[in-house]
């Protein structure tokens, strides 16, 4: 533990960097703690999805990326820092972030100001390609942080993926969709500052075939309109290797690091991981890569356009008991 030299304000910054980090249906499942001016990572078991992540793989994917953006917090106050998964101190205790001494990475400080304009992008992007350079770049985030994003782009594997996603839409149950329907365009999302609003929703795709996830599928929301999406978007699944807590948290790291890094060049990316709640779809959305393997998300990536925020709790709800004594 390093002793607290933190001023309210510059703990204040890192909390709001790692807020912000995506969550599945913005459960926002996490709670923090310090430790000097270290920061624990907690899942928060209140806040996990029964039938949409029974594992708590998403859970775990969501608070890696809230690490990660921790450390872009830090490095913008000029504090080096290393990400200790799995620290010990209970099951649900996931992740440190340690104030090092050294320096930080000289690209976290440019990443921590993109951080505000990232957002999942459920509109259509421009047509525009992603250049090749940016892709390469997307590739070297998450390489950095121990995983790895493959591009699907040949045929047949783009259609296969294609055809995974549609399979996968189609065996969703009801009782999914309800507890879907709990977090996104709630009933109640008006008072709440977690969850999906209608807004964030994105029109319906008029064709519902491709790649982008209709959170609302089987509901109608009023005033949503229906557009086409781009003809052919970028693809990518995020590979662990294996798929344990650790594998997850990587992936979670790695996916903030590559959302951010994209966010930095105009990328914005959308997820379609419904193949990914079927085990055996899962294992087919997996590369047979010898190093990675294991399909954590699967990214729709293109030139994004202005989509509104999602909301994020306020600080004092995603401190610890003893916090706000
Ligand atoms: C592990 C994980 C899984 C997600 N799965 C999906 C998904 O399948 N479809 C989708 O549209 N968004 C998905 N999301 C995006 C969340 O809905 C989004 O992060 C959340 O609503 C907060 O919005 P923001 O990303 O714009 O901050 C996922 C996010 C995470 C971290």
């Amino acid at each position: 533990m390093s002793s607290a030299t933190l001023t309210p304000e510059q703990r204040e910054r890192i909390l709001r960097a790692a807020t912000s980090a995506p969550s599945k249906h913005n459960t926002q499942p996490w709670w923090f703690r310090w430790s000097g001016d270290d920061l624990e990572v907690h899942i928060d078991p209140r806040r996990t999805l029964r039938l949409g992540d029974p594992t708590g793989r998403e859970a775990h994917i969501a608070c890696g990326a809230a690490a990660f953006a921790a450390r872009l917090g830090y490095a913008s106050l000029g504090l080096g820092t290393e990400t200790v998964l799995l620290p010990g101190g209970g099951p649900l205790s996931v992740a440190l972030v340690r104030v090092t001494g050294s320096a930080p990475d000289p690209r976290f400080d440019t990443l921590y100001w993109s951080l505000p304009s990232r957002r999942t992008h459920r509109a259509p992007f421009r047509e525009t390609p992603i250049p090749s350079l940016v892709l390469e770049n997307l590739r070297d985030a998450a390489r950095d942080e121990g995983a790895w994003l493959r591009g699907v782009e040949q045929e047949p594997a783009y259609e296969r993926l294609l055809t995974l996603i549609r399979e996968a839409t189609g065996l969703e149950d009801d009782r999914l969709r309800e507890e879907r329907a709990r977090w996104v365009d709630a009933p109640d999302a008006v008072h709440r500052l977690d969850g999906v609003p209608a807004g964030s929703l994105g029109p319906r795709p008029l064709d519902p075939t491709g790649a982008v996830r209709d959170l609302a599928v089987g509901r109608d929301v009023p005033g949503r309109g229906t557009i086409a999406f781009e003809s052919r978007p970028a693809v990518a699944v995020l590979e662990t290797r294996g798929d344990t807590p650790l594998a997850w948290l990587t992936a979670g790291q790695a996916l903030m690091r590559v959302l951010v890094t994209g966010t930095r060049y105009g990328v914005a990316a959308s997820f379609a991981n419904q193949p990914l709640e079927n085990a055996e779809l899962r294992a087919e959305v997996g590369s047979e890569a010898r190093h990675y393997g294991t399909a954590q998300m699967v990214l729709r990536l293109g030139m994004g356009v202005e989509v509104p925020p999602t909301p994020r709790r306020p600080l004092s709800e995603v401190l610890g008991p003893e916090e706000l004594a």
